[in-house]
């Protein structure tokens, strides 16, 4: 049994705390939140992620999962030291790797006895070299050797994929760390999870270089969606038939509004900010980003068309805030774009997501909050649906359209029947498939 601090205790570090708590370690969950913190001590759990609550009450109730505000004291206390701040994007596109270095500065400060340092947060290539240097600037005669873990998990499946991931990563220069985070990992060694030693360097470009190519997929599958509106085809006919294809496979192939959330946009920039500092750019990347940014805005035209061409004095309803369901998070969603667009044009906003209210009024207090679809729909002009949550799915076409005051509905996920939207008299639109005004 490994003693195991995670600095950062958001959708990574609780995950990735508890999930190596179920491995048999025992674990630290620090955090400079005393807020957050204090929530977990007490049996909070602070986001929303399909099996977190229980995974984190098991292992605690075990006593072998801790939560501490203390961070210079879970890094003396523990023999690997994982860092899961987060790293947003700066200005300029690059990461902001200010938590980061405020943790790396921490480390340095409170190294006692050789360690193993692991970086979890996704950070540019050439980070952990920084990292290092940063620790060895601050303590000259620290022992530790560093390892680039990237994290892979998906937001709303996040506890099963740090269980049960595709593959993980060990980037490391030490035979002695791979050993060690071979220990961490044993559980999955056993099951026979791939488990991939590499450089430092190379462990943090995978992370980027897949992340890049999930977002390319999606603008690509998008782009492909507006072509087929103008030409008359059917995108899902398309996308099925090219996932057919084992050297394309079907996932990420489904259109709507735009890529959002915590990852893809942020990664994105950065890996080509990389590209650029290094004159190496990356041109589809730079491609996706801005057929995503233009997807985005390309709802709100496809909306006001339904609406006759104008919003002023008009109620849309928004069903759906999460960046995708089965989460809380609405870091970039296609939502904040969208509702942003609405407001600034006049238009009385109704709003509704199962989960994402309450982060999204961080950011939009102002609009009309409502607790269920059919409260936020009613004598609504319009309404976009924006996360594929399955209570969307399985909606009441004919009731939805007796509480609205006219029956228009722009689907950017696909989710509804068209058969049953045109039998019962709406008005609609999609993304890449028939449209009818
Ligand atoms: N969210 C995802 O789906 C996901 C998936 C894979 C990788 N990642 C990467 O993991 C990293 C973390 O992402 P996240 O979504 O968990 O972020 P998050 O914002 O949910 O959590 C980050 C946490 O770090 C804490 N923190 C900040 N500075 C600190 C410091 N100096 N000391 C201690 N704690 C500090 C914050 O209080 C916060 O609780 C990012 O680099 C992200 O790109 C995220």
């Amino acid at each position: 049994m490994k003693k195991i601090t995670f600095i950062g205790t958001g959708y990574v570090g609780l995950v990735g705390g508890a999930g190596i708590s179920e491995f048999g370690h025992s674990v630290t969950c620090a955090d400079i939140d005393q807020n957050k913190i204090a929530r977990l001590q007490e049996g909070e759990i602070p986001i929303y992620e399909p099996g977190l609550e229980s995974l984190v009450k098991q292992n605690v109730a075990k006593g072998r999962l801790h939560f501490s505000d203390n961070v210079p004291e879970s890094i003396q206390n523990a023999d690997i030291i994982f860092i899961a701040v987060g790293t947003p994007q700066g200005s300029n596109g690059e990461a902001n790797l200010s938590a980061i270095e405020s943790v790396a500065k921490t480390i340095g400060e409170n190294l006692n006895g050789y360690k193993i340092v692991c970086t979890k947060s996704t950070v540019p290539i050439g980070t952990g070299k920084r990292i290092e240097e940063i620790i060895r600037s601050i303590n000259p005669n620290s022992d530790f050797d560093y390892v680039s873990n990237p994290e892979f998990l998906r937001e709303g499946a996040a506890v099963k994929d740090f269980l049960h991931p595709d593959r993980v990563i060990i980037g490391t220069r030490t035979q002695k760390a791979i050993d060690v985070m071979g220990e961490v990992y044993r559980p999955l060694y056993i099951n026979e999870t791939p488990i991939i030693s590499t450089s430092v360097e190379t462990a943090e470009m995978i992370k980027y270089a897949a992340n890049a190519f999930l977002s390319l997929k999606i603008s690509y599958i998008n782009e492909i969606a507006n072509l087929c509106e103008a030409v008359g085809a059917d995108v899902h006919e398309v996308a099925r038939a090219m996932g057919l294809d084992g050297r394309i496979s079907a996932k990420f192939l489904h259109p709507g509004p735009g890529y959002g959330g915590s990852c893809f946009p942020k990664d994105t920039h950065a890996l080509a900010a990389t590209g650029q500092k290094y004159s190496s750019p990356l041109y589809t990347v730079e491609a996706a980003i801005k057929t995503n940014a233009s997807q985005k805005v390309r709802m709100v035209d496809k909306l006001q068309r339904l609406m006759d061409g104008s919003f002023k004095g008009k109620t849309v309803a928004v069903l759906g805030l999460a960046f995708k369901p089965q989460t809380d998070d609405v870091r970039e969603a296609a939502s904040r774009v969208i509702v942003s667009q609405l407001v600034d044009s006049g238009t009385t906003v109704h709003a509704y997501d199962p989960i994402a209210m309450d982060n999204f009024k961080i950011h939009f207090p102002d609009i009309q909050y409502f607790d269920s679809w059919q409260d936020a729909v009613k004598n609504a002009h319009a309404c976009i649906l924006l996360t594929e949550w399955n209570e969307f799915r399985g909606m009441d076409l004919n009731e939805l359209k007796d509480l609205m005051k006219r029956p228009v509905i722009l689907d950017t996920k696909n989710i509804l029947s068209i058969h049953g939207l045109e039998s019962s008299g709406f008005t609609y639109d999609n993304v890449g498939r028939k449209l009818h005004l």
